[in-house]
């Protein structure tokens, strides 16, 4: 017998008007993992992880994390709860400077002592964003922006980090250094489930996947296996 998932999504639906974005999806991940769910433009990955979040209300389905329903709960609760989203296209305050950006992610919590070293620690972590401290958000790059939304993000202190399409609009290389990092945040010790279209990176960084297409899971397997699948190659990976 494993333990119960840290994360527990059956059944997920969700439709804005006429269009059924997810039509009944299942996933889990368990404490310590990363699992990616993969797909194209459109296949329904931002919203998922808009219903784990409580932004968008499930037509149909359970969202259990850590053995609680929290399908309808309100967004600011399931933030209380250590659900920390990245959204899609990295909502930094760019007239902000890098420091009070981060101070951001921390905002909720009372424990200020923790929070200073848990800076360190980020600060450590994002060697470019310790050099840009008191510079305005708004002037890093793509890929230190996106480093910034992450950087936050752990200040809010996640219990389940969820990342929508952390490579968009980014350089390989710089996609390179961000995937790096997730996988030093995960050897850490942090749970996360990544969105991508970036099939092949998110795969390689992965334990396990699924992968999405029009609101449905169609494949769902070890990242490894998935990697040699010839669907998926054929599909995703440009073989
Ligand atoms: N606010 C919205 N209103 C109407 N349709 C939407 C909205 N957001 C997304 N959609 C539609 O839902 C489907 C899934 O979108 P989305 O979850 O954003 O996909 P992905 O993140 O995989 O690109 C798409 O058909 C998209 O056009
Ligand atoms: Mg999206």
């Amino acid at each position: 017998m494993s333990a119960a998932p840290l994360l527990e999504v059956s059944g997920l639906a969700v439709a804005y008007g006429h269009v059924e974005a997810l039509q009944g999806i299942d996933f889990r991940i368990d404490a310590g993992e990363i699992r990616t769910l993969v797909g194209a433009n459109g296949a329904g990955k931002s919203t998922t992880l808009l219903a784990l979040s409580g932004l968008v209300a499930p037509r149909a389905g359970t969202i259990r994390f850590d053995g609680e329903d929290i399908t309808r709960m309100t967004p600011h609760r399931i933030v209380e709860r250590g659900l920390i989203h990245v959204a899609e296209g990295r909502a930094i305050l760019t007239t902000l400077t890098v420091r009070e950006n981060l101070e951001l992610g921390a905002y909720r919590r009372r424990d200020k002592a923790a929070v200073a070293s848990d800076l360190e620690r980020v600060l450590a972590l994002f060697p470019r964003l310790k050099e840009r401290i008191d510079g305005v958000a708004g002037n890093l790059s793509g890929g230190e922006q996106q480093m910034l939304a992450i950087a936050r993000a752990m200040l809010a202190k996640p219990r389940l980090l969820l990342l929508d399409e952390p490579s968009m609009g980014l350089a390989p290389i710089v996609v390179q250094d961000i995937f790096r990092t997730l996988r030093t945040i995960h050897a850490e010790g942090l749970t996360i489930f990544l969105v991508e279209q970036n099939v092949r990176q998110a795969l390689k960084l992965a334990s396990h996947g699924y992968v999405i297409e029009n609101g449905r899971i169609v494949l769902d397997g070890a990242s490894t296996q998935l990697l040699d699948d010839p669907k998926v190659v054929a599909a995703y990976l440009g073989g």
